[in-house]
């Protein structure tokens, strides 16, 4: 029983009481924070203001990347990402600045031209994406621009439930594609466990243009000393056989520039040819300019890997801060749960049934912007109405503190408004 069921109306009225005058007060501090996305803060861009400076031109093979040409971009910085992704470098593609655009891109030219000889998936009409949730909106946002149905698959603390998507992906051949964000996933910070990354590598799909899209786009963003291992589905595959079946991303938005820094893609050498029918038509050549500037700037995987421990210098803080005020306020009384991640940008709370909305309301009246309710399950709809993802990354200290402040006086708000009602 929660800590709010378990008192008499009267201690709950006073209570609710009590919270209404602190949430007043708030109000009246005229708060304009934002809390909705995973952006790096100002301290954290300033790690990377340097690479502005970079003039490098020449590739390490001669190539003077001023003029078009070198369509598979500067193999060294293939190096970097093969070693960041656990990947062998001949699988990297790299891409333009956004490994979003790259995974829209595929969807596009899968919807336009088919998968792997398959017939275009438009036209095989109803096709189906699992989606786990909660999950990254953006990947759900690109189903609904193409019309392509969404499957709710929970999450478990292990990843995705694997016996539905084993289940499901052997028996319905319109089930095209799965989004994971398998490190540090997108909002709840989990790590997928080696069986389950085994299970992904023998998945048996009933459709020959099944793709599991692996954004593993926090693979190096750790915040504990203690990171998180992911074994690297890519080997797993190969003993399987099913290297074909996925299609991996990663870009350095959160390690140099976001919006500006290089994306890339891993895959069998099958789907890169596929790759390159499209990008060889649409592009004379990648911007090698924006990859020389990456690779004078990090230089090797080591250099990198120093600059990710500059950022979690700086994120850490914020994490221990966040999570440490929910404990307080929270720890033992079943209104708030929630997993304090290794890494990746994000802490998921799930308060109880039916208060997300209303919680993510009050915060936005009292001067905080989140997440909109929702946002992390397909079709915005959340089931039990209980998710929300903060995003404490992008605002300073000071500011985080008073945010979290005013987040756990509507979060018990919101309980207390729960159960009087019942
Ligand atoms: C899981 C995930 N994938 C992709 C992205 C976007 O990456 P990019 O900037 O490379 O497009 C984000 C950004 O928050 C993300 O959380």
């Amino acid at each position: 029983m929660n800590q709010y069921a378990a008192m008499n109306r009267m201690e709950l009225q006073a209570e609710y009481d009590r919270l209404q005058e602190a949430y007043r007060a708030f109000q009246a501090r005229g708060l304009k924070l934002d809390m909705s996305r995973g952006r790096p803060g100002a301290d954290q861009l300033d790690i990377s203001t340097d690479i502005l400076d970079v003039k490098e031109y020449i590739a390490p093979n001669g190539f003077d990347c001023r003029n078009y040409g070198m369509p598979h971009g500067v193999h060294e910085l293939a190096e970097i990402f093969a070693q960041m992704m656990e990947v062998p470098v001949d699988t990297v593609v790299l891409g333009g600045a956004s490994s979003l655009n790259m995974m829209f891109d595929k969807v596009a030219d899968a919807m336009v031209h088919g998968v792997g000889g398959g017939a275009p998936w438009l036209l095989q009409g109803g096709i189906k994406f699992l989606c786990p949730a909660p999950g990254y909106d953006r990947h759900f946002a690109i189903c609904e621009y193409f019309n392509i149905e969404m499957i709710t698959i929970p999450m478990t603390e292990s990843g995705p439930d694997m016996d539905m998507v084993e289940r499901l992906v052997s028996a319905d051949e319109k089930i095209k594609g799965i989004w994971c964000v398998p490190k540090y996933s997108n909002p709840q910070g989990i790590t997928y466990s080696d069986e389950t990354v085994r299970r992904f590598a023998t998945l048996k799909p009933a459709a020959k243009d099944f793709r599991i899209f692996w954004d593993n786009a926090y693979c190096v963003h750790h915040i504990s000393d203690t990171p998180d291992r992911l074994l690297p589905l890519y080997d797993e595959c190969l003993k399987n056989g099913t290297e074909d079946m996925v299609i991996m991303y990663a870009s350095t938005s959160k390690i140099t520039l976001p919006g500006a820094g290089v994306a890339a893609m891993a895959t069998s050498p099958k789907n890169q040819a596929w790759d390159r029918k499209r990008t060889g038509t649409q592009r004379v050549c990648p911007d090698k300019m924006n990859m020389m500037r990456h690779l004078a700037y990090l230089k090797d995987f080591d250099g990198l890997m120093a600059k990710m421990a500059d950022h979690a210098r700086l994120l850490r803080p914020k994490f221990d801060a966040l999570c440490t005020k929910l404990e307080a306020e929270f720890g033992g009384s079943g209104l708030l749960h929630w997993h304090r991640p290794n890494g990746g940008y994000f802490v998921s709370v799930d308060t109880l049934p039916g208060c997300a909305k209303r919680v993510v309301e009050l915060c936005a009246q009292g001067g905080v912007k989140l997440t909109g309710a929702g946002a992390t399950y397909p079709y915005k709809k959340d089931p039990q109405d209980t998710n929300i993802r903060l995003a404490p990354t992008g605002i300073g200290m000071p500011e985080l503190t008073e945010a979290t402040e005013l987040f756990c006086i509507c979060v018990k708000l919101a309980s207390a408004e729960r159960v009087l009602a019942e």
